[in-house]
């Protein structure tokens, strides 16, 4: 395991600007923030290469979770090794009195946006993206683990078809049982928050909240909602995909509805599911596409369907 142990003996943040957050990086600019980290694309001073560097410091005993998060989204990801996940390289620990104030992790740095930053607004992109996430999570789940926290801003898109699954902060064994609600309003999944055994198909539930979104722009009603969504308690029965706009394949909405059902059982079993419908749908698009390609080559003047458009 490439784990660094850095023994800072000054007092904490004192003398560490941005230039000198880990030893032989430099750093160059915030990509992004979470609860309490904060995530810096760095340099890495004798190879040029790029890196981004998530770091948390502990200001208060609470923040000892969220160190936690980072050492445990070291342990899933750095084993992994996959096209579609970043990559955790490295993870450096500053120590104070034998415990660990400031942890940082060196990850591979995708240039980008979040698909809540960057909604997909074609039907074809939808289905490479998300079959990429499905692959994925799939390895994740192969590796025993649940992400268990699929959401928009945790899934980036980076150049030339570049897709990856991010933050695993919250990732646990398959068959695991946490002490506290975690997971994101308006993507959570009723076993989340009821706290009972998380699987596999905590994701699928999660990455169907994720795909209804991104195609409606609607949060999908969850047990929790946020501050856009709503609470499935106080909520009508759920709108399918297809119902908010017909234009979206039948058996598209259809799938996604299924992932988001609140018994697990009702839901596709794990990945290799979700993305043999995905695929189905996909090739199903893609027939259509061409066959309205060619009535508009045939009759130029007609009156033509704009099908690239989610909208
Ligand atoms: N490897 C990366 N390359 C580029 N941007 C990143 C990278 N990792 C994270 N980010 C940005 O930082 C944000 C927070 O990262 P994330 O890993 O989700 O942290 P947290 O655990 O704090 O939620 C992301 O939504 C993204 O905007
Ligand atoms: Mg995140």
């Amino acid at each position: 395991m490439l784990s660094t142990l850095i023994e800072e003996e000054s007092s904490l943040g004192k003398g560490w600007g941005l230039a000198d957050l880990l030893p032989g990086y430099g750093s160059i600019e915030v990509l992004g923030q979470g609860a309490r980290s904060v995530i810096h694309r760095v340099v890495h001073q004798a190879t040029g290469k790029h890196y981004a560097l998530k770091r948390v410091v502990r200001r208060e005993p609470d923040d000892q979770r969220f160190i936690e998060q980072v050492e445990t989204e070291f342990e899933v990801c750095h084993p992994l090794e996959h096209a579609h996940i970043r990559r955790c390289i490295s993870i450096h620990r500053k120590k104070k009195l034998l415990r660990t104030v400031e942890v940082l992790m060196v990850m591979e740095y995708i240039e980008g946006l979040t698909v809540e930053k960057h909604r997909p607004a074609r039907l074809d992109h939808f289905f490479v993206i998300f079959r990429k996430v499905a692959a994925g999570l799939h390895a994740v789940h192969q590796s025993g683990h649940v992400h268990a926290d699929i959401k928009p801003n945790n899934i980036l898109l980076g150049k030339n078809g570049v897709v990856k699954v991010i933050d695993f902060g919250q990732a646990c064994p398959i068959g695991h049982r946490k002490k506290r609600i975690q997971g994101t309003p308006d993507f959570i999944a009723p076993e989340q928050v009821r706290r009972i055994n998380l699987d596999q198909r905590t994701d699928v539930y999660n990455l169907g909240a994720t795909m209804y979104w991104v195609l409606t722009g609607i949060n999908y009603p969850t047990e929790i909602a946020g501050t856009s969504g709503t609470d499935i308690s106080r909520a009508d029965a759920p709108q399918s995909p297809r119902e908010i706009n017909n234009k979206f394949p039948l058996a598209l909405s259809q799938l996604i509805m299924a992932c988001c059902k609140s018994n697990p059982n009702d839901r596709p079993a794990d990945m290799i599911q979700v993305d043999a419908r995905l695929k189905t749908v996909q090739n199903l698009w893609r027939k259509k596409l061409d066959e309205l390609k060619a009535t508009k080559r045939a009759n130029p003047a007609g009156n033509s369907e704009n099908v690239d458009l989610l909208e």
